[in-house]
């Protein structure tokens, strides 16, 4: 696995690539990783020839300067699991690396998506995640690259950002990650205790339940369903539960045979904010 700190050494490896024709999916990371993001680097080995698996905590997308400071930088145990995993290439710039002194300001036109939900709750972070992600694409030009689904406004972000710039890369969005019983897996449920945790399949079910009744109901039977199925288990607090266009993430009333949608959906359990989705179609 080869370890590139700078971008003049990992452009120069990806040069090699490119002359002998190799197809490069890009797996871009904050690091601190776990199951979700090793299957994010297994589905870009089945479609790419060279994974290259960023780790850069990214400082424009925290609103808050203690959570950018408090977020776990794990880097020896992170590099073990890629490896584990057999991951091409890993970039591990620091800060001065991704945005130096003489550095643009940023701002793309996001329109809606960066004032609804996420957007909503977190100024300015897409504007950050979409800053770097395209200075990663600059960089790495890889044909593909892979986001979690688990994170879905965010994967909507960097397709408009894809679209807005004309980027020739492929958007390869990854099935969330979930336990046996449905649990989306995402490192805030350690902080779950076991009956928070069996309280939060909640959230599964009542995604389910959409999905499930969705040519048999309207869409506020389902929601009122939904919200139904996460009351019946008590303590948990719905900050939102929306039925969406895909693209957009503008909500629906009606769910149109010829366009897609999604569920969103984010709960508190046991003072863990837990945010799952579901695609409908
Ligand atoms: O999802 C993340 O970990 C980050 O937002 C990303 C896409 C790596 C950009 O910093």
């Amino acid at each position: 696995m080869k370890i590139f700190k700078t971008q003049k050494e990992l452009q120069s490896f990806l040069q090699g690539l490119r002359e002998a024709a190799k197809k490069i999916a890009l797996v871009p990371t904050m690091g601190a990783l776990h199951e979700g993001h090793l299957s994010l680097i297994r589905e870009a080995q089945q479609i790419a020839d060279a994974t290259v698996c960023s780790i850069f905590v990214n400082p424009t997308q925290f609103n808050d300067p203690k959570d950018l400071e408090r977020y776990p930088r794990p880097i020896q145990n992170d590099l073990q699991l890629l490896e584990a995993v057999a991951c091409d290439v890993v970039f591990l710039p620091e800060v001065d690396e991704m945005y130096p002194g003489d550095d643009m300001p940023w701002h793309i036109d996001l329109g809606e998506l960066d004032q609804i939900w996420e957007g909503a709750k977190r100024p300015g972070h897409f504007q950050g995640v979409t800053q770097i992600v395209y200075k990663l694409f600059q960089l790495v030009r890889p044909d593909v690259a892979c986001f979690g689904q688990k994170d879905f406004q965010q994967v909507m972000v960097i397709q408009r950002l894809v679209d807005i710039k004309e980027l020739p890369v492929r958007i390869h969005i990854c099935p969330t990650v979930r336990n046996q019983d449905g649990l989306a897996l995402s490192s805030r449920n350690l902080r779950l205790s076991d009956a928070g945790r069996i309280k939060a399949l909640a959230l599964y079910r009542s995604l389910a339940f959409i999905k499930n009744y969705k040519t048999a109901k309207t869409v506020d039977a389902l929601k009122d369903g939904a919200l139904q199925i996460l009351a019946q288990e008590g303590d948990i607090e719905v900050e939102y539960l929306a039925i969406c266009e895909r693209r957009t993430l503008r909500e629906v009333d009606l769910l149109l045979p010829h366009k897609q949608h999604v569920a969103l959906l984010v709960a508190w359990v046991e003072g863990v904010r837990l945010i799952d989705n579901m695609l409908l179609d």
